[in-house]
């Protein structure tokens, strides 16, 4: 008998010492501060300063504004809540945290997340890296003295192989594209503490405080007021279902929800921490850039309009040429020192934000691998780097250098970056609505409960509980399943006219 028992605990003993070597492998954020800050990295990023104040421009300004607050707290908060759940319950990754969870079935819901991460980060580099581009050549070269920022940027993103010098510096959209993945995997590579939470360490808290200054100084030119105006005072009148689709696709985009992202940092974070208070701080610390970073274009917008003598209605601020043409415009009228300087700080902060995003991404499928095959970080780190930065080239191409991607037939003539970033969005919306009903119907809510005790000891008392049981149970899945519907009909077939 005592033989037996010796035996038994010998082998529990032996269990115990190697999920403890396996999750001393995986890593940990440091604690809470890190976990925070490197989730909100994820979530902050070209579309909080790209896309959030074009689709802002081209939904009425302040009513997009309302309608997507509406969806960070009524929708997406509830859902990051329980993505971050699901991945510190299971310790693992996307799919380890699905099936271990519910079984190997729902374990293709964490495969297609990665593959959804994968499909992001593919184009989200080529843009990061044209980001990168104007950095250098405004902060050191001359793109300054171009003035025809529409022409500079079309030859721009259309050759991606013009190694000719602008200023003394390349012009290659490759070679820019290239050195973001590097940076991006250099980061990775070095684990989760040392890379992903010491870089978002220093570059967030840098985020802001460029992010500030150039608010403060955009806030004192000439007819900005009219821009706060525009941004700040809703028009009832605007509000179609358009804007709030629109909403709702962003909100989940800048969140970085439904792809396994969360799960993944999720599985870091310490279970002493209180997840539904850090996801409230993330959440917020997101949306606060977004709202700021349109606080920052529309004066500037509204300056150049004033500048130029026109209406501000007839400056195109709609889609990439927002950040890319009109903003360097707007640097040119600064005058040679001040735009660079503003100008260069601008595309610093652009490039901070999208790294600490493009590091979240490629840490998903890495962890995957990791945890279920067990490569070594490093290896796997940039094997995946390459592997992405190849499926990112069709997009490179696609804005005019190859003209059968420029104008996909079976896309409505439209490019294959804009392609794939909707199908991403399609993505996300899918995995969100099924790890709402993942949650609800097979993991079952109350196990979220009691993984949400851990770090808040009140939560079963508290009204959270009984918000995030409703949203999860019942709004996201209905609501997502909707708008995956809507966006499907509205990009193949073209029905957005309908809506
Ligand atoms: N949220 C980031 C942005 O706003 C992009 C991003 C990073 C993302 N990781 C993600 C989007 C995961 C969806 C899923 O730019």
């Amino acid at each position: 008998m005592k033989r037996l028992f010796d035996n038994f605990s010998l082998r529990f003993y032996f269990a115990l010492i190697a999920t403890q070597h396996t999750m001393a492998n995986r890593g940990n954020f440091s604690g809470r501060l890190g976990f925070i800050l490197a989730a909100a990295g994820s979530a902050v990023g070209l579309g909080n300063i790209w896309r959030f104040p074009y689709l802002a421009g081209e939904n009425g300004g302040a009513i997009f504004l309302l309608v997507y607050l509406c969806c960070i707290f009524l929708l997406c908060y509830p859902i990051m809540v329980g993505e971050i759940a699901i991945g510190r319950a299971a310790n693992s990754d996307a799919f380890g945290s699905y099936s271990r969870l519910g079984g190997k079935k729902w374990g293709y819901l964490g495969l297609f997340g990665i593959f959804a991460g994968i499909l992001i980060l593919s184009f989200y580099n080529v843009v990061a890296g044209w980001a990168f581009g104007y950095f250098l050549h405004i902060s050191f070269g001359d793109l300054l003295n171009h003035n025809n920022f529409g022409g500079f940027f079309g030859e721009y993103v259309n050759d991606i192989l013009d190694l000719s010098s602008v200023g003394g510096l390349t012009n290659s959209n490759l070679v820019f594209s290239l050195v973001f993945m590097c940076l991006t995997a250099l980061i990775v590579s070095q684990g989760i503490q040392k890379g992903i939470e010491a870089s978002n360490k220093i570059m967030m808290p840098s985020l802001y405080v460029i992010l500030i200054g150039i608010i403060i100084y955009s806030l004192t030119l000439p007819n900005a007021l009219s821009g706060v105006k525009f941004y700040l005072i809703p028009d009832f009148s605007e509000l179609k279902i358009q804007t709030v689709v629109d909403g709702l696709k962003q909100a989940f985009f800048s969140l970085s929800l439904g792809m396994g992202a969360l799960i993944t940092y999720g599985s870091y974070f310490s279970k002493k921490e209180n997840i539904t208070s850090s996801a409230a701080i993330i959440s917020i610390a997101d949306t606060s850039v977004a709202f700021v970073s349109g606080l920052m274009v529309f004066p500037l917008v509204h300056f150049l309009a004033y500048k130029l003598n026109i209406n501000p209605q007839e400056i195109g601020t709609s889609g990439p040429p927002l950040i890319f043409v009109v903003l360097p415009q707007i640097f040119y009228e600064m005058g040679p020192v001040l735009g660079r300087i503003i100008g260069g700080s601008f595309f610093l902060l652009v490039c901070f934000a999208a790294l600490t995003s493009t590091v979240s991404l490629l840490e998903v499928p890495v962890a995957y691998l990791v945890d279920q095959k067990k490569w070594k970080r490093k290896r796997v780190v940039w094997l995946m780097a390459l592997i992405i930065f190849v499926c990112g080239l069709p997009s490179m191409v696609s804005q005019g250098m190859i003209p059968a991607l420029n104008s996909l037939p079976f896309y409505r003539g439209q490019d294959f970056l804009t392609f794939i970033a909707d199908m991403s969005d399609i993505c996300l919306t899918v995995g969100g609505c099924l790890m709402s009903i993942f949650i609800s119907r097979k993991w079952g809510i109350h196990n979220m409960d009691v993984e949400l005790v851990h770090g808040n000891s009140t939560y079963m008392q508290s009204r959270v509980r009984t918000f995030l049981h409703i949203t999860i149970k019942w709004i996201a899945p209905i609501l997502l399943g909707l708008l995956s519907v809507v966006i499907i009909l509205e990009k193949f077939f073209g029905i957005e006219n309908l809506i």
